[in-house]
């Protein structure tokens, strides 16, 4: 069997996959040169500035590693052509999003920019090329990279350029993505060529025990990582159709999630009532299954993942009409403070989350929202809300702010509504903020994160998720 010896990797792509990953390939294989490379100039100069405030990313223990690693073995550049020819694995890490035009409009995953790699690393490459698809890919994708590769392979020249493609999906959780790269559940490495499957499998030994290390078909990876998306967000939307229920019923989902997960053959993990799942994973993935078995025609199944983004909706929508409702049912003029918009706690990609759909109900309800979030960058904001196609942008502008703390938020506000558990939420003073406020003042808690009595004990009336006893009466 062939040895490849790898000593400069490129990676196509430095988002909040390409650069936490490459970092910790840094880390971990110091004799090895990485550069990371993007289109977008002003990302490159981000992540190559002295100031770690100004990297493109927001993630726990990444600037640490990025200061301690770039310009010694990580670079980050523009230079694609040269990182390429130079490089014997390229990583295709670019992102993914669903297409929203065109056959598969609406499901299938928008694969422009996959191919365009493609054909980059075709046309720069020089000798044996190792591909590896990192971002997360409809299945069959490799036999397109594969297709296209091939096509390059010109046996009647001196450069003999040969390529296999791997796929080896990244099962990073953003907030946590560090650790999860260091200590991974599993790496899984999916292809045909043995030699290149052990090729990219060295470069994991050097910290990962070789028993997470799975080796599999090319397709068992790319279906295993839609379905391991597809489960944890199924798990999400189960807990959350149960949240409503509790409302009801007079359960509370912490003790029916706390009940189950002791539960060995359930787990305690991911069972976490909230305001439905957001980030650029679990819709795509599952609307990439959808669209996968509606083409082999298995409309059962198809229909059975498309009710796990009905429920993922279903909830965003319920929470905008409970805050209404319990508002009097009129919020025209009223000021309601969201406390978070990133998608989840300690990163800053708002990327599918769901404070997006509800403040654009509020906002059509004619309310005037107040955002904080510690992390989020105001242009993100604007963008997210710029790209809504239920509110006219520039009509709506006067109707949401964004703020500086939690106290400019909930200035005069009627309520205040927690979207994202960040940690800060925590430790609120609620005397001093509910002085500030209309009365009765409302605490709408979507993550069931904040000490409700606290809050109840100085005057707020407190909704929260999947629990009917915490509303007060004013
Ligand atoms: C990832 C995954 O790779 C994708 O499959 C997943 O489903 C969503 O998340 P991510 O790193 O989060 O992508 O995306 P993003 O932060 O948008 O980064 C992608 C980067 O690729 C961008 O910086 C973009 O400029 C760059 N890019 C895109 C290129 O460098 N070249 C291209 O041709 C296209
Ligand atoms: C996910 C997968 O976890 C990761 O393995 C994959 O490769 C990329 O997609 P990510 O989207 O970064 O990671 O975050 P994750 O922690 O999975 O959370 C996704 C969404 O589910 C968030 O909106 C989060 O708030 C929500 N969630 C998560 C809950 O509502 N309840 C929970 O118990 C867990």
């Amino acid at each position: 069997m062939k040895k490849y010896d790898i000593r400069k990797i490129c990676c196509i792509g430095a988002g909040y996959v390409g650069g936490p990953t490459m970092a910790v390939f840094a880390k971990y294989c110091p004799n090895i040169t990485i550069n990371v490379v993007d289109i977008n100039k002003k990302r490159i100069d981000d992540w190559n500035s002295n100031n770690p405030l100004n990297f493109p990313i927001f993630e726990p223990g990444l600037d640490k590693l990025i200061l301690s690693f770039r310009d010694k073995n990580l670079f980050f550049t523009t230079d694609l052509e040269k990182s390429i020819s130079e490089a014997d694995m390229v990583f295709i890490s670019v992102n993914t999003p669903t297409k929203t035009k065109g056959v598969g409009a609406g499901k299938a995953s928008d694969l422009k920019w996959v191919e365009a790699s493609a054909r980059q690393i075709a046309e720069f490459s020089k000798s044996h090329t190792i591909v590896v698809e990192k971002s997360t890919l409809p299945v069959k994708t490799a036999e397109t990279i594969k297709n296209i590769l091939s096509s390059s392979q010109d046996i009647s020249s001196v450069d003999k350029k040969t390529f296999s493609v791997l796929s080896n999906p990244e099962f990073l959780s953003e907030g946590n993505a560090i650790n999860d790269l260091q200590y991974p559940d599993r790496v899984l490495i999916g292809g045909e060529d043995e030699s290149s499957i052990n090729a990219l499998s060295n470069l994991y030994l050097n910290w990962v025990p070789e028993k997470k290390i799975l080796k599999t078909n090319i397709w068992s990876s790319e279906l295993s990582k839609l379905t391991a998306n597809a489960f944890l967000a199924q798990r999400i939307s189960s807990i959350n159709s149960i949240s409503a229920l509790c409302e009801v019923t007079g359960a509370d989902i912490k003790q029916v999630s706390k009940a189950i997960g002791m539960d060995t053959r359930i787990g305690r993990k991911f069972l976490a009532s909230g305001p439905g799942f957001g980030g650029s994973c679990f819709q795509k993935d599952i609307l990439n299954l959808i669209y996968l078995c509606n083409y082999y025609k298995l409309d059962e199944v198809a229909n059975y993942w498309k009710g796990v983004i009905d429920i993922n909706n279903w909830q965003k929508e319920r929470i905008s009409k409970i805050i209404v409702n319990n508002l009097f049912g009129n919020v025209s003029g009223k000021k309601i403070a969201i406390l978070g918009f990133a998608f989840k706690a300690n990163t800053n990609d708002t990327r599918e989350s769901p404070s997006i759909s509800i403040c654009q109900d509020l906002i059509e309800e004619g309310a005037h929202i107040a955002i904080y979030d510690p992390k989020v960058e105001n242009s993100k904001i604007e963008d997210d809300f710029k790209k809504l196609n239920k509110i006219n942008f520039e009509q709506c502008r006067v109707n949401w702010e964004i703020c500086s703390s939690i106290q400019e938020a909930a200035l005069e506000s009627d309520a205040i509504v927690v979207l994202t558990e960040w940690q800060e939420f925590l430790y609120i003073d609620w005397k001093s903020l509910i002085n500030s406020m209309r009365k009765p003042a409302w605490l709408f808690d979507t993550r069931s994160c904040i000490d409700h009595n606290k809050a109840k004990n100085v005057g707020f009336n407190v909704w929260e998720i999947g629990n009917s006893v915490s509303i007060n009466k004013y």
